[in-house]
């Protein structure tokens, strides 16, 4: 999709501000500091739209991103960042919930991983929470640019050991530094949107 127009329209904590025109939805979803929200600008070649930081913890609201009138991205906090305290954790318990099982227009999550590093157990967890509520999962190994090629096959494929990947979903490796995956991750999205 050639992405001419991309805006901020709310940054939500709860069902009643989410957006009511009934654009498809496209969500993300993974760790803090994970590259959720620099998934996002390199999709929609803007360097800093969603805000990102080396620190983990940045985006702390549902960010509802409309792209071209067509579609939203849904920018979401990260979970597994230790220095949040339990108020905080169950605050952003809520706040998910509400939206992944309420959500009508929701069509697909992005369940964004580290290629580095096998997924967590928080990542093992987020994938079951989204399947039991029978929604689309795409999961999207980031950080590729940080694997040297003749190591990522096996990257991939201990992503898809541990989170026992149905064989329907689909992992995407993808890099926000590089732009690779950037075309096949429209590619993916175009079915939804
Ligand atoms: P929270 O909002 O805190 O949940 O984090 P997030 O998942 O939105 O992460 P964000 O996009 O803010 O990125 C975190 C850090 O990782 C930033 O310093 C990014 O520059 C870096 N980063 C993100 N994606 C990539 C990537 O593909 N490659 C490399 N090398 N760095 C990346
Ligand atoms: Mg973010």
């Amino acid at each position: 999709m050639k992405v001419n127009n991309a805006e901020i329209v709310i940054s939500a904590v709860s069902q009643k501000q989410y957006p009511g025109d009934r654009l498809p939805e496209i969500a993300l979803a993974g760790r803090s500091n994970v590259g959720k929200s620099s998934f996002i600008n390199k999709l929609i070649n803007r360097k800093n739209l969603a805000r990102t930081s080396s620190k983990p913890g940045k985006t702390q609201t549902l960010n509802f991103y409309k792209i071209n009138d067509v579609f939203y991205f849904v920018d979401v906090p990260g979970y597994g960042y230790a220095k949040v305290s339990k108020k905080e954790r169950e605050k952003w318990g809520v706040m998910m919930e509400e939206y992944f099982e309420t959500r009508e227009t929701l069509k697909a999550v992005l369940l964004i991983t580290d290629i580095r590093h096998e997924p967590t157990n928080d990542d093992i967890q987020m994938y079951h929470f989204l399947k039991h509520y029978d929604l689309r999962v795409i999961i999207v190994a980031t950080k590729l640019d940080k694997v040297p090629k003749n190591k990522r096959a096996s990257h991939v494929k201990r992503t898809k050991k541990a989170l026992e990947m149905d064989e329907e979903d689909h992992l995407l490796p993808f890099s926000s530094e590089t732009g690779e995956g950037k075309e096949e991750a429209w590619r993916l999205l175009s079915q939804y949107i």
